[in-house]
This record gives structure tokens, C-alpha cells and sequence, in this order.
């Protein structure tokens, strides 16, 4: 089954969650749905801490009382685990293929793409306590079995942070400060949950919401096992800035080194003055034309490679149009929207992987045009899925 977003604010609703939840950063605990563990525990993975731990490929979070925190090999893990520690794993959906589909929907539904969004797994045994700290991602976590207490307060010393904090005791028993004091309304921010925080007992099935940066301090009262849909992706500034990085790499003189502008040589130096000029409008010219389907949450470390070799595959045209044919995939030719037609004319002669900032190059019309980012993405997992494209691993 796939899970949407109503699944995860059951009963509230997909359209009052986005307005009084997502977009006002309000947390919410949905209400236990046995419909959405039936989901999880279809992954085989889900179906038991030893499972999940047996298909990992990356270390695994060890977090124990008085701020403790580490790693361990994922064949270490179940044994922390029944000496108490809380055992944290993340990106799932890198080392565990079908897990990489289950946040699907909810992805497009928040408007990202399943590049956006991680999945994650906490398991903890009773009576563990994970200490006050703030993440700069957003959480949904599903609780598959246990009971948790949330303590959740708003921040009001930092708003958008870039990491997390977890403060933690150091080796000269000292707290680690908040390395991003810079960005903070008020600098001194206090590792200890605010007063006042909100209460949320977290039951098997429901799925609690944590808007980023918010604090929060987490007892399982029994054992738990838990799965984390997470969401973090680009800044603005990033998105906006890659976007235009991707244009200007388009052009021979973009991709050239910027160096020389500190050259002892006058002449050096006032080529690189006369270059940065020159960049600098053409940037601004370009940065007008940008579409915010440019200004992409996902697909940045999607790659893909074609299975079949170049010489294999090619565009025909048929009785009823055009047809990808490659016969090592597929006997059938694979017809084609008249719309795709001109953007597979550009990538059937590609011969090594792409990734995104090269189709931003190559098919910067069809992205601006028709077919837009998602479209674009869409046809790229159509096409991997039918068996005709490889996904590469993220970078
Ligand atoms: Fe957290």
C-alpha cells in the first residue's frame, strides 16, 4: 500500500494538516491508524528490530544516557540494543531499496520529490530518554510499537537552522555549544527545554509531527521501534543559487576556474575583473529567465545510465508516432508521447550516467516548457522501472 499524507494525520486530513500544521509549524499527534502499520510492516525490514538491523550496509547510532553517543557496525547493534542503548539509524532508503518507495506520495504531496525526504528507524528499550536537542529537518515519526512522551517547545532563539543541536557533554564534562550562534535571533541559547513545553503521548500507530527546529526531549515508556519519514532538502539560497550554477555551467566560460583574482600579474588580474564582470551580468540575465520548476527539493544526487549500449537503442518512427526501441529490454517498442519525443531525441545517444545538472542543461526547454522537473523526473523513473535506465546511488 502506498502511504499519503493523510495517512500519517489520520483523522485530520491532508488540507488542514498543510495549513494548521506544515505551513504554521505547528506540531501535531495523529491518532493511532492500523492501516498505516499494516503498510510499514509489509516491508520485511519493519517487521522486527533484528530485520531491519540485518539489512544495513551502514553503521548504526548509539545513543545512552548522560549524552552519550556513537556508532557501531549494524552486527554490533541488537547487542547495545539489549543493554539499553536507543539505536538510531538513517537513510533507509539508501541502504534498503524498497523502503526508498514508501515515502512517495507524501513527498509530491509536500511538494518534493523522494529525494527529499529520508526514512529513518528509532528503537529504543523502555525507560530510555532521548535528551532535549533540536533537528533542522522536519520529523514524522511513526510509531510501529511502543509508547512515547514528547516534550516539544517552540524555539525562539533560532529559526531555520542548518544543523542540529544535541547537547552533549563533553570530555572536560563541559556542554558543546550551539555551533550556529551566528544565525540565532537571541545567541544564547540555553541547552534545556523551554518551560512550558507541550505534552504528546505517542501510541502504536500514530505518527507525531516535529516541525524543524523545535526542542524536544523524547522517554519511551516501553519499548519502542519507530519509523521516521524526514524531510530536509535545499535552502532557498541553495536551490536558487544551484539553479543559476546549473545555467551558467551550460556555457564553456562558466565552467572556467575562477582563480586569478589575487594574481601578483596586473594583466592576470584584470582579465579575472573583466571575466567577473561579465559573469556577473550574465548571471543576472539568467537569474530573470530561472522558473522555480529550475529551483528543484529533489533529483540533485539522482543519477541514471542507460542499460541497454548506444548502439542498441534508438528512436524510431512508427505508423503512430515515435518508439523508443532497445530489444535487449524490451521486443515491444516503447511508444511515445508526441511531447517526449524531443527530450529522448537529446538523452537516447547519451553513452555515460547523467545527473540532474546535466539534464538542467540539456533539457532546459522541456523543464521551462511542457514537461516541467517533476514531469522530467517522472519519465526518468518510468523509464528505470521498465528496465530501460539504470538508477545510480545518490552522491
Ligand atoms: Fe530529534
Amino acid at each position: 500500500m502506498a502511504i499519503a499524507l493523510d495517512d500519517l494525520v489520520h483523522p485530520l486530513g491532508y488540507e488542514r494538516f498543510v495549513t494548521e500544521h506544515w505551513m504554521a509549524e505547528v506540531p501535531f499527534l495523529s491518532d493511532p491508524n492500523p492501516k498505516l502499520v499494516a503498510a510499514l510492516r509489509e516491508i520485511e525490514a519493519f517487521q522486527s528490530p533484528e530485520a531491519l538491523v540485518s539489512r544495513l550496509t551502514r553503521n548504526v547510532g548509539l545513543l545512552g544516557p548522560k549524552h552519550f553517543r556513537a556508532d557501531v557496525p549494524p552486527h554490533h547493534a541488537i547487542n547495545f540494543m539489549k543493554q539499553g542503548y536507543v539505536l538510531y539509524m538513517t537513510e533507509l532508503e539508501e541502504q534498503i531499496p524498497e523502503v526508498r518507495m514508501l515515502s512517495n506520495e507524501v513527498a509530491s504531496q509536500l511538494g518534493a520529490t523522494n529525494l527529499g525526504l529520508g526514512v529513518e528507524s528509532f528503537i529504543a528499550v523502555a525507560g530510555s530518554v532521548s535528551t532535549v536537542h533540536f533537528d533542522y529537518d522536519i520529523n514524522f515519526q511513526i510509531l510501529l510499537e511502543g509508547e512515547k512522551r514528547w516534550h516539544v517547545a517552540p524555539n525562539q532563539q533560532i529559526r531555520n537552522p542548518l544543523q542540529s543541536y544535541h547537547p552533549t557533554q563533553q570530555n572536560n564534562y563541559a556542554i558543546n555549544t550551539c555551533i550556529e550562534e551566528a544565525y540565532a535571533r537571541d545567541p544564547a541559547i540555553k541547552p534545556e527545554l523551554p518551560a512550558g513545553a507541550r505534552v504528546y503521548e505517542a501510541r502504536p500507530g500514530s505518527t507525531m509531527f516535529v516541525p524543524r527546529a523545535w526542542w524536544h526531549e523524547v522517554e519511551s515508556l516501553t519499548a519502542c521501534f519507530g519509523v521516521n519519514f524526514i524531510m530536509k532538502g535545499s535552502t532557498w539560497a541553495l536551490g536558487l543559487t544551484q539553479a543559476l550554477c546549473d545555467v551558467l555551467h551550460g556555457d564553456e566560460a562558466g565552467r572556467e576556474w575562477c582563480y586569478g583574482a589575487l594574481a601578483g600579474s596586473p594583466e592576470l588580474k584584470a582579465r579575472s575583473a573583466h571575466q567577473f564582470e561579465d559573469m556577473k551580468r550574465r548571471a543576472i540575465t539568467e537569474l530573470q529567465k530561472l522558473t522555480l520548476e529550475e529551483v528543484y527539493l529533489g533529483g540533485r544526487n539522482g543519477r541514471f545510465v542507460w542499460t541497454p549500449e548506444a548502439s542498441e537503442r534508438s528512436l524510431v518512427e512508427t505508423a503512430d508516432g515515435w518508439a523508443l526501441v532497445a530489444p535487449g529490454v524490451s521486443e515491444e517498442p516503447l511508444g511515445l508521447d508526441g511531447v517526449l519525443v524531443g527530450l529522448l531525441a537529446k538523452l537516447v545517444p547519451l553513452h555515460h550516467p547523467f545527473a540532474w545538472e546535466h539534464l538542467a542543461v540539456l533539457a532546459r526547454d522541456e523543464i521551462r516548457g511542457p514537461i516541467g522537473a517533476v514531469g522530467l523526473w517522472n519519465v526518468l523513473a518510468d523509464l528505470a522501472e521498465a528496465g530501460y535506465l539504470q538508477r545510480l546511488p545518490g552522491r
